[in-house]
């Protein structure tokens, strides 16, 4: 947990200047062997502050805090009404469970919840999401369909397509989807989405859609990223607002989510196709330990990827995708 202490510690380092020990004690009102221990405890908590020889201590870059209040003011008119509520937090283990954990104490459908850092961020396939402060997106939506979850099979896809033109519209070019839901720009992965879901076989099934963005990642994560990574800051020249990010988020969410609940994945298979990385290429698919090559053929209504292995197109459900680079 960020305590108030180290969140004013934070707010004082947000401009990514170096600040001395004696300085920051000043304004917090704590010593300088405090505030060293201080910054010890966020370090310990996932937080990296840069200690400068005999200067004192910066971030690894410039933040620009989550703010309720800007998030709402760059929502469209037609979707604040839909959702119950946005919270933003300073820490927490990972958005989508502590949202799936406000939802079994009551919280509504419709809730939103971001956060500054995520000590336990999750991807797919139980993978750790490398979640630097302040640096990116964490963001998860609670919804309630009324079906059960098999209804919802190509739920991660329309989520995909949702992130993909939100982050058109913030004017980012050449983003492209991997399916079922990775986020890719510029030969990197972007951001993933992951969905956790709870219901009954005959519904209603509650779901937390979490979505990760990497906004502005400082050297030293990026380097704990087991995979070919890339930003926004990297293609745009600086950090956009994440601000502005969550509200076309939420702008593009809440009505595909309302489109595929009355229609299901179907009529949004035409926003699919000019995103799909892998349409026509050939991939290798890891699933279950077993390895399966072949085309890609693009998806089904279901969500379900087609794969075409020695003329026969066989749909596929999960797994891991990578292309191939050598046939
Ligand atoms: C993937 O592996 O591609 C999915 C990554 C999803 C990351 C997001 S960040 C917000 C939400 N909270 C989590 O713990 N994970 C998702």
């Amino acid at each position: 947990m960020i305590t108030p202490i180290q969140q004013k510690l934070l707010r004082q380092l947000s401009d990514g200047a170096v600040h001395s020990g004696t300085a920051l004690g000043e304004v917090v009102g704590i010593s300088r062997a405090a505030v060293w221990k201080q910054i010890q405890s966020l370090h310990a908590a996932g937080v990296a502050i840069l200690p400068e020889a005999r200067q004192g201590y910066r971030l690894p870059l410039p933040i620009h805090f989550l703010d309720r209040q800007r998030i709402e003011e760059a929502l469209a008119p037609d979707i604040g009404g839909q959702l119950a509520g946005i919270q933003t937090l300073w820490d927490c283990d990972s958005t989508n469970s502590e949202l799936m954990r406000q939802h079994h104490s009551g919280a509504r459908p419709g809730t939103a919840l971001l956060a500054e850092h995520q000590s336990a961020g999750r991807g797919r396939r139980g993978r750790e999401w490398i979640s630097p402060f302040g640096g990116s997106l964490y963001l998860s939506l609670l919804w309630r369909f009324p079906s059960g979850p098999m209804a919802l099979s190509g739920l991660a896809i329309a989520v995909g397509i949702a992130a993909a033109e939100a982050l058109m519209e913030l004017g980012v070019e050449g983003v492209e989807l991997k399916w079922p839901n990775d986020i890719h720009l510029q030969g990197g992965k972007l951001g993933g989405v992951l969905i956790d879901l709870e219901g009954e076989t005959e519904g209603p099934t509650h779901v937390v859609i979490g979505i990760g963005i990497n906004v502005e990642i400082p050297e030293q994560e990026g380097q704990r990223i087991g995979q070919p990574w890339s930003s926004l800051s990297q293609q745009l020249g600086a950090a956009p607002s994440r601000n502005r990010l969550a509200a076309l988020l939420l702008n593009r969410l809440i009505p595909l989510l309302n489109r595929f609940e009355q229609q299901g994945l179907e009529p949004l298979l035409p926003q699919w196709e000019p995103l799909d990385l892998v349409k026509d290429r050939k991939v290798v698919l890891q699933l279950e330990g077993k390895t399966i090559t072949g085309t890609a053929r693009g998806i089904d209504r279901t969500g379900a990827l087609q794969l075409e292995h020695s003329g026969v197109v066989r749909p596929y459900f999960s797994g891991d995708l990578s292309l191939r680079l050598h046939s």
